[in-house]
């Protein structure tokens, strides 16, 4: 019904991921959006609101706000209020605001190392220090943080940045994973703010997510969910998001952070927003169908290659590939000759690995996976 196959042409299009190498045939396969038309009602919804034709200062409808509302209670047995919303531009923002809100200059920050890289740098964009909690393969080829060192870091610090599902890497924490994070915080006093933008983008049907935010009571009122339909739908450049955040004080410090810095939302944001968690959910489960199926090509084609592998990937469309085998001197230089654009590793924190979006059509991702192929194969 929905055709994931179809070659957008998005040349031309202001399109980050396709300006990049817009003269060169190399295949953009970077930058965190899909090459995929959202879903039909969010077109149609958008479409019949420019009609209209004034665009002035918005707010979020009551609508959207019970979707929300009926979004988390259906699909998480999370019963969330409409008070505990904050709607912000993006979720980067929000992460940097909490690192201005929940933390003080003489504590430390706890980010994952590696993650998407606006995590490594929110802390001291707002002169706070970060501390590195290294993530590494389980004897389940699962993307994890070293417990310990969890344990070690809380010591100084007073906010954790969680991201979940993990950029990159993929993984879903379990109940046991969040309740082993949530004990630790409540110990330590720690303020998480969970970054959960890919939690719709589940792959692994076994997969269950699970907001931070709803393990416990305790966890509940020391936390702050991010979300957005932003990754799910493809509309990251519609800049729609929103926080969860069950505590008024920890709600009252963010919204005193971000006066007169963070601007309001975009209209067609909103209205985008709607429509897709209205009816956008069919629209989805064939996403996530045609993405489990590019998961599984990449992770066979590339865990053939001698020196290549990629771990478990249980949600989001980005594969993250660990090369340090091949000892390239810069691997992205080394893709780009091949005519293939990823993301480098060393942003999200080690250098030997890239990091591939696997979100287009299938046609453009075998070609891609020919490519790096070929290219390993006549070195
Ligand atoms: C974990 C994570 N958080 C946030 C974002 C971006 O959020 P936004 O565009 O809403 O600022 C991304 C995009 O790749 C991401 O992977």
């Amino acid at each position: 019904m929905f055709d994931f196959d179809e070659n957008i042409d998005r040349r031309g299009t202001q399109s980050l991921k396709w300006d990049k190498y817009r003269d060169r045939d190399i295949l953009p396969l970077w930058v965190a959006d899909t090459d995929f038309r959202s879903p039909p009602a969010v077109m149609d919804a958008l479409k019949q609101r420019v009609e209209h034709g004034i665009f002035g200062y918005s707010r979020p409808s009551p609508r959207l706000i019970q979707l929300i509302i009926d979004r988390m209670a259906n699909r998480y047995g999370w019963e969330i209020k409409a008070e505990w919303l904050l709607f912000m531009p993006g979720v980067v923002p929000g992460l940097n605001f909490a690192c201005r809100a929940w933390s003080q200059p003489h504590k430390n920050i706890i980010t994952p190392k590696p993650v998407y890289y606006p995590f490594l740098h929110a802390p001291e964009y707002n002169d706070r220090t970060v501390v590195y909690l290294p993530m590494q393969l389980d004897d389940n080829d699962r993307w994890l943080p070293d417990f310990e060192q969890l344990e070690a870091l809380a010591e100084n610090a007073d906010l954790l940045l969680l991201c979940h599902p993990h950029n990159p890497g993929g993984t879903v924490y379990n109940r046991n994973e969040l309740e082993r994070i949530a004990d630790i915080a409540q110990r330590h006093n720690l303020i998480v703010c969970s970054d959960e933008i890919h939690c719709d983008l589940l792959l692994d049907p076994q997969a269950k997510h699970i907001p931070f935010a709803s393990i416990n009571s305790d966890a509940a009122q020391r936390s702050a969910v991010l979300m957005a339909p932003s990754k799910t739908f493809n509309i990251a450049g519609l800049c729609c998001s929103f926080a969860i955040i069950p505590n008024p004080q920890l709600r009252q410090k963010l919204q005193h952070a971000m006066r007169g810095l963070m601007a309001d939302n975009n209209l067609l944001g909103f209205i985008a927003a709607e429509a897709a968690y209205a009816e956008g959910d069919e629209w989805l489960t064939a996403q996530l169908d045609y993405l489990r199926e590019n998961r599984d090509l990449v992770r066979r084609e590339l865990n053939q290659l001698a020196g290549v592998h990629v771990a478990k990937i249980e949600a989001t469309y980005l594969a993250w590939i660990d090369v340090s085998a091949l000892q390239l001197d810069d691997p992205i230089l080394f893709f780009e000759q091949a005519g293939v654009g990823l993301s480098p590793g060393a942003q999200f924190g080690d250098r030997h690995f890239v990091r591939l979006n696997f979100g287009c059509p299938r046609p453009l991702l075998r070609e891609a996976l020919t490519r790096m192929k070929n290219a390993l194969q006549s070195r």
